[in-house]
């Protein structure tokens, strides 16, 4: 409690402000918040700048989407517009729709969804009551994923809304895969050439505007990933675990790179040696054995293990072999895109199993097989260090996917690749993905409340330390769980030492340590009353983990709290909650 109104002597109200005890908690609360997204949202200073006003606004998880809009907004400036960048949670739709040239860049997340930044603007543009955006000019790029059902989703969705409510649409939308980079500068040249000439030749005055901070971009990317030597790795959970979590750790040192707590890192694997045997014993492929791949002789042992995808069969794979495999159930949900019935199917089945299951009947070629696979997809994961607590060095927190389906083992790529295959010592190729939204707040006096179990600990455990590096004085809490305390209580020391010494408050959940089941939600619903007071004075909220039960349920848990706590009705609530995603103050980090 103490810390608590440490906080507020911090307030920018003075002592004798005119308001009660209860309305000055709120405003303290309210005014940390506010000085917080500021901090975060300082690009968005109106500056006046010459030539005629682009509004590019961006929709982002992980940051790609935002990394293309201020590269579009550098090609733009070059061409003398006056751009405006804008993360979607700071658009007013009123005023967007007074805009007369708008780019919108955005990604697809969770399954066929908006990205958080991007749920409220959208759903008030899907709105009956939407303004009428006849005096625009538009188009969208839409970032996704091929590996995913709704693949660009939510770019198809703006590019229809926009055109519904009388925009036009100046070049087509482009829907890019994972390798957008390429895709993403061409219909940057072909939209910024056509709309550039479009609308009235007003200057920027009458639309809000902010300066583009040039944002420092690293030189490393998929394309050209550095070298991290894999300095240490450790076991985290016990043996007698019923989870393999690991602990890695990177040098960075000769990189010339650096990271924000909350930033992940994508790893660019190596397939297993044992599922690369499997796959060549199928084709009956010799060692040395040789093969045309995209234009280029390759050997094909290289190729399957360090180029394609050899795990997860590809969309494309899937239309080879369903038609031939003589399961006509199986050709029917392809036929019929029964997503649902396909992924459920498909679950856990690699690309070998298919084979062994249908290849006598279907009889791919080699050739056929090549052309259906695609470039092994770096993982990301969640930075688990701060780089001011370890110089230098990047800790990653791990799960091993480990699963025996039908007799046969699978082992997951990037998880296991870490686990079993990398060596200390050696470089792994890597680059960093950075999280601007996922971070600790900027103002140090701000309370956290972390929700994270399992490994979503990982960028909690570098909040931490980042936070104690800064001697920042907000309160730091804690909820962490897994299934039993005495095998899965990872980082237990370095969390219990924190506890001691008044840096962390920690609220723990094994759900299996008694008969009833009991998670991370289940801790917040009893700290109701506590919760949802932090919030009030300002904290901020994060989730980091499982994004199809665990992330949901936190969702659901926290609505619950403020209905109780605040004593709101369900829709008051959902403006409460949608307030704070809103001012970056409940951020996640889901997968
Ligand atoms: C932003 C972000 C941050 C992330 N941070 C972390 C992190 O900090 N720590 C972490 O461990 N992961 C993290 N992940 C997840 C990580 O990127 C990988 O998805 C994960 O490690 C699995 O990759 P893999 O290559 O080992 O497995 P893959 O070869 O990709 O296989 C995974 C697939 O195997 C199948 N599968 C898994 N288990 C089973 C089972 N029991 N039965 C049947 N099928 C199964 C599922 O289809 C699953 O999709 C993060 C993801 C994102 C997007
Ligand atoms: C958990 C998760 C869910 C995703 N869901 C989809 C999806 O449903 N459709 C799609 O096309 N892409 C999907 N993607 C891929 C992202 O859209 C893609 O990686 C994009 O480049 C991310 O851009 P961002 O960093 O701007 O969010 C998903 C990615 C992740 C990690």
């Amino acid at each position: 409690m103490t810390q608590l109104n440490d906080g507020l002597k911090k307030s920018l109200l003075p002592a004798n402000a005119p308001f009660s005890a209860e309305q000055k908690t709120w405003l303290g609360g309210f005014f940390s918040g506010l000085r917080s997204h500021l901090a975060i949202t300082q690009s968005l200073v109106p500056a006046q700048v010459a030539g005629k006003p682009i509004t590019i606004i961006y929709g982002t998880q992980t940051g790609n989407a935002e990394n293309c809009a201020y590269d579009v907004a550098d090609a733009a400036t070059a061409l003398g517009l006056a751009p405006v960048v804008m993360d979607m949670d700071d658009v007013e739709l009123e005023e967007l729709a007074q805009a007369e040239r708008i780019l919108v860049c955005t990604s697809t997340y969770g399954e066929g969804e908006m990205p958080d930044n991007a749920a409220a603007l959208w759903e008030a543009i899907s709105s009956d009551h939407a303004p009428s955006f006849e005096n625009s000019f538009f188009s969208v790029l839409a970032l996704g994923d091929t590996g995913y059902d709704d693949f660009c989703l939510s770019g198809k969705q703006w590019d229809e809304r926009l055109a519904e409510l009388g925009a036009t649409r100046i070049a087509d939308r482009v829907d890019c895969d994972v390798d957008y980079e390429e895709p993403a500068a061409e219909w940057t040249a072909a939209a910024l050439e056509i709309i550039k000439d479009k609308g009235s030749e007003a200057a920027a005055s009458s639309v809000p505007t902010a300066a583009a901070p040039k944002k420092a971009k690293s030189k490393f990317g998929r394309k050209n990933p550095m070298l991290a030597p894999l300095i240490a790795k450790r076991r985290l959970t016990r043996e007698q675990s019923s989870k393999e979590i690991m602990h890695f750790e990177f040098s960075i040192a000769d990189t010339g790179e650096s990271y924000e707590a909350g930033d992940a890192l994508n790893i660019i694997p190596r397939n297993q040696p044992a599922l690369v045997a499997e796959l060549m014993a199928i084709f009956n492929i010799a060692d040395d054995q040789q093969a045309d791949y995209e234009g280029e002789q390759v050997v094909l042992k290289s190729l399957f293990t360090d180029i394609v995808e050899i795990r997860t069969p590809s969309k494309d794979f899937i239309q080879l072999i369903a038609p031939l495999s003589g399961d006509n159930t199986f050709a029917e949900m392809v036929v019929n895109k029964d997503n649902t019935g396909l992924n459920n199917f498909l679950y856990g089945k690699d690309v070998v199993d298919l084979l062994n299951a249908y290849n006598s009947v279907a009889n791919i070629s080699l050739e056929d097989l090549l052309k259906t696979l695609k470039a092994i997809a770096p993982r990301a994961y969640s930075i688990a260090s701060s780089v001011n607590a370890h110089k230098d060095e990047v800790h990653l927190t791990i799960g091993s996917v480990r699963y025996n389906q039908e007799g046969r083992d699978h082992n997951g790529v990037c998880s296991t690749f870490l686990a079993d295959i990398a060596n200390e010592g050696e470089g792994i190729q890597c680059y960093f993905a950075p999280n601007k939204a996922f971070s600790v707040p900027e103002d140090d006096s701000t309370d956290i409340i972390m929700v994270g179990p399992g490994t979503g600990i990982a960028p909690f455990r570098g909040f931490i330390e980042e936070r104690e590096a800064r001697n920042a004085s907000g309160q730091n809490w804690l909820f962490f769980g897994d299934r039993n305390k005495e095998n899965d209580f990872i980082y237990r020391e370095q969390l219990e030492s924190l506890e001691a010494k008044g840096l962390l408050r920690l609220d723990l959940a094994f759900s299996r340590d008694q008969e009833a089941k009991i998670y991370v939600q289940t801790r917040m619903k009893e700290k109701g009353a506590e919760f949802f007071e932090w919030l009030e004075k300002g904290a901020y909220f994060y989730i980091c983990g499982d994004a199809f039960r665990m992330a949901k349920d936190v969702d659901a848990t926290i609505h619950e709290i403020v209905m109780e706590h605040g004593n709101m009705d369900k829709a008051a609530a959902e403006d409460y909650v949608n307030a704070l995603r809103k001012a970056k103050r409940y951020v996640r980090d889901v997968y």
